[in-house]
């Protein structure tokens, strides 16, 4: 009974792309716990990337459960849970056994670049219904390759014996044991097979891509309730879902149309709120749904670049030019910037605004003098210059942010952040919870719980904690700009 037992904690599981995590929030909204753990990545062959969907239902289970303990040790006690996640990433599961038939293929993946190409005559199609453009990175071409190179996959869906789901589907029918099929309007958005006029799936996207209908989960409001787990010691109900980077911009309180925050995971993926209109995007974005709460739909207009934070991974496991991710921080600080070294980070394609899945990653204007740090600090601006593309391409649409909100893992170095400020000529400003993702989750679940009313009690949930004013010499800023442009012209040109 919650008036008599009043629930004192939200858990938000976050789903990523490289680790499961759990996190404990309080009725106000403060972090308590943070239970993380990692997996693997699998890279089978050139431009694939899979994930063992045990892995990740194991990683999930296991950070829950330290969660749940976490609050349990605090006497906290938690009835609602909130799941928000990687979007895009493919899972075709059994109904009956609930076991995956091939391993979740990633948002990344570009596996399927020829089928994309051979649909090409339908993109305008596509875009009017859905917002998004024919690539890879959605899901609508990972689930055909799945049906069409698995013997008798596409038999057995079409029997009604597969079933699809986004990671949030795929954790939601394991943690109700096969009672729920259902997802959110964020992740059924990304799909390329729901129509964001309509909120529905679309009977033409479905034939275009041919997937049947009886694969897909039912598609609810954020703030919903998607099922009881009875997994774990006591009954939680899942009361909040949204793809990781809505999630952020509930986390970030952008929930006026032209607030836009810009999230540095894996990716970068900014968004801008643009209210209850459907605009389709003409200038090479995204166009999406931000959210759906109590019924009414709000959308967004989303720039993602596919490589933010993974290039910082990359200098510190791939090249190996840093122990610690922290460290690019002062090494950048400490180089000047006078090099004209430019780093291109297109290691699997290029996202927005180009476009492009066969490009990659390029470095231009070594000399003799060019060092580890200049390499470091060069990956590091080239996230800068990422991010005023997408700027770019918003103001072309009318949209010109005069503030930006940042966070996730890379906007914890400063330096990358007044960086940032510099490149755009924008105000960037950082929040008090830096796990916007999460708390994005957390707010869902107390939407539905009761707790908050609405949309308005989100706003101010987020206070700044920084605030990083533009500065240094125009001039500067527009040569390097040009050089930026002249880097990724030349790595389009390698990749035709
Ligand atoms: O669209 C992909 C995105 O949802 C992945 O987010 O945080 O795992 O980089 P992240």
């Amino acid at each position: 009974n919650t008036a008599t037992n009043p629930a004192t904690g939200y858990i938000a599981i976050d789903q990523g792309t490289t680790s499961s995590r759990a996190i404990l929030f309080d009725v106000h909204f403060a972090i308590i716990h943070i239970a993380q753990q990692p997996f693997d990545q699998h890279y089978p062959k050139n431009g694939w990337v899979e994930h063992d969907p045990e892995a990740i239902w194991q990683t999930v289970q296991a950070v829950t459960q330290e969660a749940l303990s976490a609050a349990h040790s605090k006497g906290m006690q938690v009835k609602h849970i909130g799941i928000v996640n990687q979007r895009e990433t493919t899972l075709v599961w059994h109904r009956e056994t609930g076991k995956c038939v091939y391993p979740a293929i990633v948002w990344q993946d570009r596996r399927t670049r020829d089928i994309c190409k051979g649909l090409k005559p339908h993109e305008q199609m596509v875009q009017s219904k859905t917002g998004l453009r024919l690539d890879p990175y959605f899901s609508a071409t990972k689930i055909s390759w799945i049906l069409d190179n698995l013997p008798g996959a596409r038999e057995q869906a079409e029997q009604g014996e597969l079933l699809f789901g986004t990671v949030d589907s795929f954790l939601i029918w394991r943690l109700t044991e096969g009672r729920v099929h259902a997802t959110d309007v964020t992740n059924a958005s990304r799909t390329c097979l729901f129509n964001i006029n309509t909120t529905n799936w679309d009977p033409a996207l479905l034939s275009l891509f041919n997937v049947p209908a009886s694969m897909l989960p039912t598609v609810k409001d954020c703030a919903d309730d998607f099922g009881i787990t009875t997994h774990f010691d006591a009954p939680l109900h899942i009361s909040g879902v949204a793809g990781d980077q809505q999630a952020a911009l509930i986390g970030q309180g952008c929930v006026q149309p032209g607030n836009v925050k810009a999230t540095y995971g894996t990716g970068c993926f900014a968004l801008v709120n643009t209210g209850t209109q459907c605009d389709i995007n003409q200038h090479n974005l995204l166009t999406t749904l931000a959210y759906r709460i109590k019924g009414q739909t709000h959308y967004a207009v989303e720039g993602s670049i596919f490589i933010a934070g993974a290039a910082v991974q990359w200098l510190r496991d791939g090249i190996q030019l840093i122990t610690h991710a922290a460290d690019s921080e002062q090494i950048a600080s400490d180089v000047d910037d006078e090099h004209g070294l430019v780093v291109v980070p297109a290691f699997t394609g290029l996202g927005a605004p180009y476009w492009e899945p066969s490009a990659r990653g390029a470095i231009f204007g070594i000399s003799r003098a060019t060092t580890a740090a200049h390499i470091v600090r060069a990956t590091l601006e080239s996230v800068c210059y990422q991010t005023n593309d997408l700027l770019e391409a918003m103001s072309s649409g009318d949209i010109r942010p005069s503030v930006l909100k940042v966070d996730g893992g890379m906007v914890a170095n400063s330096w990358f952040c007044q960086h940032l400020a510099n490149t755009l000529s924008t105000q960037v400003v950082r929040p008090v919870v830096m796990e916007t993702t999460a708390l994005g989750a957390a707010l869902l679940a107390a939407i539905q719980a009761g707790q908050l009313s609405g949309l308005d009690a989100i706003q101010n949930a987020n206070p700044t904690e920084c605030t990083f004013n533009p500065e240094g010499n125009d001039e500067q800023r527009q040569q390097r700009l040009a050089q930026w442009k002249q880097a990724v012209s030349a790595t389009l040109l390698m990749a035709q």
